[in-house]
């Protein structure tokens, strides 16, 4: 038996969880589970090891996605390069490795667009773990972004209070990485001018739940494009599954 699973504090439901046990039970993948492992300290991590013998990869979440860094053997460069790890393979000499799979689930999901609209100008929300993702991401696909931030730290990034509607004008894609309008507080939405925005516009919340937060709900009665993070869930998900079962390099 082979087992993978997710550690973060505390666990409540997951979406991982259910992701990969109708994966295994679709696919007959018999040799494998899926365990959820709430690690209240950092450190279990290296207990876990022990106690899990068969453990094979695991997701990380929230608070973990850099705390754990120290405790890999290797890190993959583009999880080194946004500081953040949230798929960990052991290798066959028994080495931890780090991954960053939102990374690649969130430029999976663009495939299309970017195809269709080379000129492009992005602003993102927030500056957490998955704003990094985002940033690495539009870096390595030459779209140019501008970052907005509750409390911001460098003089590049804007506060909310400085977006008006004609700056909006200057972004065709704007980019919710933060949490708010996540159920349950799905009225929340980011303080942005929404009177700016027109159906040149495409936003993405990196939100799934609800399929459509209040951010998207307002681009889209104003004619916008809009996607919700739902895509990017499952294709980080089959980056993680791919990399457990891709053989390291001798
Ligand atoms: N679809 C997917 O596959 C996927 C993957 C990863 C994450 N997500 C979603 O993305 C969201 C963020 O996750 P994360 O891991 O990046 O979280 P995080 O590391 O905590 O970062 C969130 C950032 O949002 C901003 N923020 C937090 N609370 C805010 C508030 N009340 N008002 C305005 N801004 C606020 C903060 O940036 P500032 O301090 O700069 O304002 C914070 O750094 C969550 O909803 C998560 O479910 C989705």
């Amino acid at each position: 038996m082979r087992t993978f699973g997710l550690i973060g504090y505390p666990l409540g439901h997951s979406f991982s969880q259910k992701y990969f046990t109708e994966k295994f039970a679709q696919e007959q993948i018999t040799d494998a589970r899926y365990a959820l492992f709430p690690l209240e300290n950092i450190y279990d991590f290296v207990h876990l090891w022990k106690q899990e013998p068969t453990l094979q990869g695991l997701n990380v979440t929230i608070p973990y996605k850099q705390a754990i860094i120290p405790f890999l053997d290797e890190i993959d460069p583009i999880a080194q390069r946004i500081g953040a790890v949230n798929v960990i393979q052991k290798m066959p000499n028994g080495w931890l490795k780090g991954f960053n799979s939102d990374y690649d689930g969130f430029l999976e999901s663009l495939r299309f667009k970017v195809w269709a609209k080379p000129q492009i100008n992005a602003l993102i929300l927030g500056t957490g773990g998955s704003s990094k993702s985002v940033q690495a991401a539009l870096e390595d696909l030459a779209i140019p972004f501008q970052l907005v931030s509750r409390d911001p730290q460098a003089p590049q990034v804007l506060s909310y209070a400085e977006l008006t509607p004609t700056l909006l004008h200057k972004f065709h894609w704007i980019i919710n990485t933060t949490p708010v309008g996540m159920y349950p507080e799905v009225e929340n939405m980011p303080p942005i001018p929404y009177e700016g925005l027109t159906r040149d516009h495409f936003l993405y919340d990196l939100i799934y739940n609800p399929a459509e937060t209040a951010f998207l709900k307002k681009g889209r009665l104003l004619g916008a494009q809009i996607k919700n993070g739902l895509e990017m869930l499952h294709l980080q998900a089959d980056c993680a599954w791919n990399i457990w079962n891709t053989p390291a390099p001798k």
